[in-house]
């Protein structure tokens, strides 16, 4: 079976800055969520549909990949004092898989938002756009507060970060 997706970080790269890069692209798909649930039921764009349907499932998927088989092990080392950590990150994990899920069924809607077929179901396709987005937003919030705050990240993480992304301290 093929090895599935994930971000690599190249030598001499760090990854907490791969990581909110990952994360600025997650929040510019939410916002372009956000504009096609916005835009319901009449100025509907159906190209932007189907490109934001073509690419929900990889982005998320292949940034879960990262942040489980890289940064959450960093952490886990990092943080092996908080006796909260593990469950911590097996809540984010959880979430993950959840939001991947929830990916899949969002990514059919756009599908039929973007073919613009008779039978999609508007209000029902907005309620699951606002659910999607607001709880991808509300996740990033999470790891950037509990994970890339100051006291987690080492002087070498915070070379890479500008402060114009840094999380709260
Ligand atoms: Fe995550």
């Amino acid at each position: 079976m093929a090895k599935e997706a994930t971000i690599r970080v190249a030598q001499g790269e760090n990854p907490i800055a791969v990581l909110r890069k990952a994360h600025k692209e997650q929040l510019l798909l939410c916002d372009q969520l956000e504009e096609i649930a916005d835009s319901l039921p009449d100025s509907v764009n159906r190209q932007k549909c189907i490109y934001a349907a073509r690419a929900l499932g990889p982005m998320v998927r292949v940034l879960h990949r990262f942040e489980e088989d890289v940064v959450f092990p960093l952490f886990a080392e990092r943080l092996k004092e908080h006796e909260d950590i593990e469950a911590t990150l097996n809540r984010l994990k959880f979430e993950h898989c959840e939001d991947e899920c929830f990916a899949e069924e969002l990514t059919e809607a756009l599908h039929a938002l973007g073919a613009n077929r008779p039978d999609i179901n508007i209000e029902a396709t907005g309620y699951m756009l606002r659910g999607f987005f607001e709880a991808m937003r509300r996740h990033i919030a999470f790891e950037s507060e509990h994970l890339l705050s100051n006291e987690t990240l080492t002087a070498a993480d915070l070379l890479f970060t500008d402060d114009t992304d840094r999380g709260p301290s």
